[in-house]
């Protein structure tokens, strides 16, 4: 793939090197409305760039300032579930990178496994557990991007997730925080599978965030993972899933949400 085809692409448009990259996940978007002096680009128009096949996922990567800082802000992303591969999946993420961002917040909509959460919760990643069995690093290491074994001990910013909290403290925002488990989808799990997932420690599901992350570390970028609770996993109340509640209980949170993103930026 031709990052640097894609990279000169957006240089026509966008001058500056953005400081902080942010993936706003399912019905998160909203958060793009705080954006100053905004630059948007619509993924089609981008060489390379992956298209989103899931409703509620409109593609456009955003530049502009907010405090001062200069960010770009991915409205929509693509899942490994849609059939692209694991390389289109981490493509953007591996052009917000080579754009210079040296801090990445990543945003997603999770289902709840911890029995103390409940929907419309916001919950820090403290950290993650791959459960696919993907990784977005197989192949030759990209030598000039970050080593081959990468070391994963501090993946989620302890300094960033101590902030987010002391803000969301501030704000009078009840944050919680735990381990984000990362399975393929697009099926939801089953009742036994997400059994097993309270076992292994994880405290809230979903279809997404993981690969990008690995892509983000590799190449010595700070993580921050901010998750959404909007339902509970599968077997953890006595109902089915399904996915308009994900997006009506996003479409409830996205306003606290996007406040809660823009007071961490501001800092
Ligand atoms: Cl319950 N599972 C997964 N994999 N992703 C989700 C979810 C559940 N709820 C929202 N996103």
């Amino acid at each position: 793939m031709k990052i640097e085809e894609t990279i000169e692409f957006i240089r026509t448009t966008v001058e500056f090197n953005p400081e902080i990259g942010i993936i706003l996940g399912s019905g998160l978007g909203d958060f793009s409305k705080y954006i100053e002096n905004k630059i948007i680009i619509v993924y089609k128009d981008i060489p390379e760039f992956p298209i989103s096949t899931v409703a509620g996922h409109s593609g456009q990567l955003i530049f502009g300032e907010l405090y001062g800082k200069k960010i770009v802000a991915m409205k929509g992303r693509v899942h490994y579930y849609e059939g692209l591969g694991i390389d289109k999946t981490v493509y953007p993420t591996k052009v917000m990178c080579e754009l210079g961002i040296k801090k990445l917040i990543v945003t997603n909509a999770s289902g709840g496994i911890n029995r103390d959460f409940k929907p419309t919760d916001i919950m820090l990643i403290r950290d993650h557990i791959n459960f696919t069995g993907k990784n977005p690093l197989i192949g030759k290491n990209e030598d000039d991007k970050g080593p081959r074994f990468l070391d994963m001990t501090y993946t989620y910013s302890k300094e960033l997730r101590e902030k987010a909290k002391s803000i969301a403290k501030k704000i009078n925002l009840d944050i919680k925080e735990g381990v984000y488990i990362w399975f393929t989808g697009p099926c939801y799990e089953t009742p036994a599978e997400i059994k097993m997932a309270e076992i292994l420690g994880a405290d809230a599901v979903g279809m997404s965030t993981v690969p990008e992350v690995i892509i983000a570390r590799h190449r010595g970028v700070e993580v921050l993972g901010i998750s959404c609770i909007t339902n509970m996993a599968a077997g953890i109340l006595n109902q089915p899933l399904n996915h308009e509640e994900v997006i009506e209980v996003s479409e409830k949170v996205k306003s606290i949400f996007s406040k809660y993103i823009s007071e961490i930026i501001k800092v």
